[in-house]
C-alpha cells in the first residue's frame, strides 16, 4: 500500500506552485496524493508568514492535525514553506509536528519523512542560492486543466522594510529560461491554454542574457492559443520593454498586478520601496498609453509605522486617481526580524488601522464597480474555465483578468469564446454569447 499524502496550501500563488513541486517529488518516491485528510498517512501544510493572521490560522490547523495524529498513531504531520522557515525548531518544540521543511528543502522531504517515521522529528530549513526546482515536472492541482502556474524565479532581494518574504524565501535567483519554455510547451501540448509566470518580482528576472521581456516573448511565441500571464510586478523595475512586449502580442494578457503599498512618499521611503508616488503614476500612465484596456490591480497596506491621516489621504487619493480594477488590501502587521520591526514602532492604533482599511475598501469597491461598468457593451474574448457557481452558466476570464459569466453554449474548458458584456457587479461581468 502506498502512503497517502494530504497537503493544505496557504499564502501566495508561489506556494501553490511549490505544493505542485512537492507532490512531484513525493510521487517519485511512491507517495500518493489524497484530498481526504482522514485517509492520509502524512498531513502537511504549506504555510505563509506574511501577516500575523496567516500564521495564527496555521497554528489552529496544527492543533487539528495533532488531534488526527493522536487518534491514528503513525500519521506524520509536516509544516512546510514560509512559516517553517521563519519559526524553525520552535515548531518542532511544540511536540505536534514531525517534519519542518523550508521552501528550498523540498528535495529532502522523502528522506525527512522516512527518518521521522522512525520516531525522530526532522528539520531542514536551509536556504539555497541556486535551487529553482527547474528539472521537476509539477503535479498540476488545477482540476480544470486550463491554467498552469510556472515558477520562474525564487526568493527576493528587495528587503522592503515591512516584509518577511526575503527572510523566508532567501536570495533571489532566476530559473533556466529553457526549462521554463519547455514546461510551458509541455502544458500547452497537454491541453492547457494559459500559463502564469510567477515570481515575487518578475521584472528582475534575468538568466544569462535573457531578461523578463525576452522570456515573456519566448513563452508567448509557443502558440497564439496560449495565454500568458505573470505576477508580481514591482513599479521600480517594470520596464518599457516589458510593456512593449505585452502590447506587441495579443496572447500576453493585458493585466498587470502592480502593488503600490502607500500613496505617501514619506511612507514609501520608510517602507524602502524604491519608487515614489510620481514614479508609480508615471508607470500607470505608460501602461495606459501603450495598452488602454489593460487591467491594473494592486496591493495596499493601511497603518504602516508612523502613518498620519495625511499619509492615509495620499493613499486614498492615489487609488482615486488610478482607479484600480481590483486590490488586495491589508492592515500593517509587524513581522519579527524585519527592518521595520527593528527600527520603527508599530504605532498606529489597531482601531485606526481598521478604520483606514475600511475607508480604503469602500473606495476600492466603488472604483472596481466603475471599472467593471466601463466594460458594459463591449465584446471580450474569454478563455472558458468551467461551470460557474450560477447554474446553467459557464465562467472564464477576459484578457484583463475579469471574471466573466455567460450562458452555457456547450463550450469546453480551454476553448475561447466571444462574449458581449450586459451588466456587472464589482467582481463579475455578466455576458451573453456573441
Ligand atoms: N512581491 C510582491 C508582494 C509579496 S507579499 C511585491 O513586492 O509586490 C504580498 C503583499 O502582502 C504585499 O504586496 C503587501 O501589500 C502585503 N504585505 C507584505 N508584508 C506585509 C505586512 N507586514 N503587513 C501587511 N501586509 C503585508
Ligand atoms: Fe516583500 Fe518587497 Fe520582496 Fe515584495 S518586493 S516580496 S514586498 S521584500
Ligand atoms: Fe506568504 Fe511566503 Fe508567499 S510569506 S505570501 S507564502 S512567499
Amino acid at each position: 500500500m502506498r502512503a497517502k499524502v494530504y497537503i493544505e496550501t496557504y499564502g501566495c500563488q508561489m506556494n501553490v506552485a511549490d505544493t505542485e513541486v512537492i507532490f512531484a517529488i513525493l510521487g517519485k518516491e511512491g507517495y500518493e496524493r489524497t484530498e481526504d485528510m482522514s485517509e492520509a498517512d502524512v498531513i502537511m501544510a504549506n504555510t505563509c508568514s506574511v501577516r500575523d493572521n496567516a500564521e495564527q490560522r496555521i497554528r489552529g490547523r496544527i492543533e487539528v492535525f495533532n488531534q488526527v495524529r493522536k487518534g491514528r498513531p503513525g500519521v506524520l504531520v509536516g509544516i512546510l514553506g514560509c512559516m517553517a522557515e521563519r519559526l524553525k525548531e520552535e515548531l518542532l518544540a511544540t511536540g505536534k509536528v514531525d517534519v519542518v521543511a523550508g521552501p528550498d528543502a523540498y528535495r529532502t522531504l522523502p528522506a525527512l519523512l522516512a527518518a521521522a517515521a522512525s520516531g525522530t522529528p526532522q528539520i531542514n530549513v536551509e536556504l539555497s542560492r541556486s535551487e529553482t526546482y527547474a528539472d521537476i515536472d509539477p503535479v498540476r492541482l488545477d482540476k480544470g486543466g486550463v491554467s498552469a502556474f510556472i515558477s520562474i524565479m525564487r526568493g527576493c532581494n528587495n528587503v522592503c522594510s515591512y516584509c518577511v518574504v526575503p527572510y523566508t524565501r532567501g536570495a533571489e535567483r532566476s530559473r533556466d529560461a529553457h526549462s521554463i519554455v519547455r514546461e510551458a510547451c509541455d502544458v500547452f501540448h497537454r491541453g492547457y491554454r494559459e500559463v502564469t509566470l510567477l515570481g515575487q518580482n518578475v521584472d528582475s528576472y534575468h538568466w544569462e542574457d535573457i531578461s523578463f521581456a525576452r522570456l515573456l516573448a519566448m513563452v508567448a511565441d509557443i502558440s497564439p492559443l496560449l495565454r500568458v500571464r505573470f505576477a508580481t510586478s514591482n513599479p521600480y523595475d517594470l520596464t518599457d520593454e516589458v510593456l512593449e512586449t505585452m502590447a506587441s502580442r495579443e496572447n500576453i494578457c493585458k493585466h498587470i498586478h502592480l502593488p503600490f503599498q502607500s500613496g505617501s512618499d514619506r511612507i514609501l521611503e520608510k517602507m524602502r520601496r524604491r519608487n515614489t508616488r510620481e514614479g508609480y503614476l508615471e508607470r500607470v500612465a505608460k501602461i495606459r498609453s501603450l495598452m488602454p484596456e489593460c487591467g491594473i490591480t494592486t496591493d495596499v497596506i493601511a497603518g504602516f509605522c508612523s502613518e498620519t491621516e495625511e499619509d492615509h489621504q495620499d493613499t486614498l487619493s492615489l487609488m482615486e486617481e488610478v482607479g484600480f480594477d481590483w486590490a488586495f488590501m491589508f492592515q500593517y502587521s509587524e513581522r519579527p526580524g524585519t527592518l521595520a520591526a527593528r527600527k520603527y514602532p508599530d504605532d498606529v492604533p489597531p482601531e485606526v488601522k481598521t478604520r483606514r482599511l475600511n475607508e480604503i475598501i469602500d473606495l476600492q469597491n466603488r472604483r472596481s464597480l466603475d471599472r467593471y461598468r466601463e466594460r458594459i457593451g463591449k465584446r471580450l474574448t474569454v478563455l472558458v474555465e468551467g461551470p460557474s457557481k450560477r447554474g446553467g452558466q459557464l465562467c472564464g476570464r477576459s484578457s484583463d483578468n475579469k471574471m466573466c459569466v455567460f450562458p452555457d453554449g456547450g463550450q469546453k474548458p480551454g476553448e475561447y469564446v466571444d462574449v458581449l458584456v450586459d451588466s456587472c457587479t464589482s467582481a463579475t461581468l455578466i455576458c451573453t454569447l456573441c
